[in-house]
């Protein structure tokens, strides 16, 4: 059922901002412009985000002749461990790892850095530890500012409801997702804007301008899965990164929430990313006493965009992964050239200060998805219907 979408169009001490740069260390030497070496990449899980960062990955490796291997570890650390030891036992020279878990992965990057291999932490940060060299990403705060602020300037009056939904309790990222929103949300929930409807960890906090880790966490619970068909024990708002987890989530919510203390009808969702805001969507559309919904995205996936145009979703964060995956080849071509790539920033793991490169984002609506998405090149206009 469609419904009637309002459409309107931790120190995360991120200084750094642009691309990687040729340093200046060497360049008058001939040898040094030599590659010499190859480079094993890891992404976390096969979903879609992944895809379009392995083309473009692939792309740029093959056009510059470095020899790569790419593997997915299927959301578990133990299969990523597993991978980071086969390509180490390869001889791979640099390493870039997307973590499953920011502080399991740990244990990988110091076996890589034993040997000798160069890591990359790509997209998400690898945590506690001293054996990250560099970091590729976004701004991961901003990703949650924008959409908790998108929330906002889309309700009016006090009361509304507000469905709070997060990503995972092992990526770095999802809490710096959450402590974005939180940061521009929490002043609209204490002055009566929006009424938590799905948690009441954070409804506890609600006079709290910001949050510790821990209390993140506790917000986050585990929803643990069990059975078959998958029990989901709801004790807080991940969602796995999962579209089926987000829609069994949000199901749940739903049938506990009161329709009558006013938690339906027109409602607020903080939708982690585009696969789960889906997954959320299939619930709302599911509840008849669910009248309307603001919800948000992240990533830009092609079947978000085609909701956006559909007006269901409300907006994605996009994230161009062109960026990312072309700053991170450079980096590992200007390390296989035994360079040191120059950067612009750095970010704390907890551990170290890691050099970084940091990439902008942009806000989608139905309103700019020609401009952002097909104007930019990212997508053909073909690829969608309803342009
Ligand atoms: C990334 C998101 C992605 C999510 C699930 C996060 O670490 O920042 O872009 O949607 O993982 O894969």
């Amino acid at each position: 059922m469609k419904k009637n979408v309002t459409l309107a169009i931790l120190s995360a001490a991120v200084i750094g901002l642009g691309p990687f740069i040729v340093s200046c260390d060497n360049v008058t030497d001939p040898a040094a412009d030599k590659i010499d070496g190859a480079v094993g990449i890891v992404f976390p899980n096969d979903y879609l985000r992944w895809d379009n960062d392995e083309a473009r990955f692939r792309a740029a490796l093959t056009a510059a002749g470095v020899e790569h291997t790419i593997l997915r570890s299927a959301d578990s650390s133990v299969t990523e461990a597993t991978h980071v030891a086969n390509l180490i036992e390869s001889g791979i020279k640099v390493l870039v790892l997307c973590p499953v878990s920011s502080a399991d992965a740990a244990s990988a990057a110091e076996a890589a850095h034993a040997a000798g291999v160069t890591v990359i932490a790509y997209e998400r940060l690898i945590t506690e530890t001293a054996a990250v060299d560099y970091y590729v990403s976004f701004k991961s705060l901003d990703v949650g500012r924008m959409q908790g602020q998108y929330l906002i300037d889309h309700a009016t009056g006090t009361g509304n409801p507000l469905y709070l939904y997060a990503g995972n309790q092992t990526d770095n990222n999802s809490f710096l997702f959450f402590a974005g929103s939180w940061s521009v949300l929490q002043p609209k929930i204490a002055d009566g804007t929006f009424v938590i409807a799905n948690s009441q960890a954070a409804d506890g906090l609600k006079e709290s301008a910001t949050l510790t880790h821990d209390q993140i966490s506790t917000i986050f619970g585990t929803n643990a899965i069990s059975g078959t068909p998958p029990a989901m024990t709801v004790d807080g708002i991940t969602t796995h990164w999962s579209y089926d987890d987000a829609k069994t989530l949000c199901e749940r919510n739903l049938s506990t929430v009161n329709a009558s203390a006013s938690l339906k009808g027109s409602v607020f969702v903080l939708g982690p990313n585009d696969y789960t805001a889906r997954g959320i969507i299939a619930a709302l559309d599911g509840d008849s006493a669910v009248t309307s919904y603001v919800i948000t995205g992240q990533d830009a996936e092609k079947d978000s965009v085609q909701s956006i145009i559909d007006g269901y979703q409300s907006m994605t964060v996009f994230k161009d992964v062109r960026t990312l995956a072309s700053d991170a080849a450079a980096a590992v071509i200007e390390v296989l050239k035994g360079k040191t790539p120059a950067t612009l920033g750095s970010f704390n793991n907890g551990v170290k200060e890691v050099p970084s490169v940091i990439s902008d984002i942009v806000q989608v609506t139905a309103a700019n998805v020609r401009e952002a998405l097909i104007d930019t090149g990212y997508y053909s206009a073909s690829d969608f219907t309803g342009l």
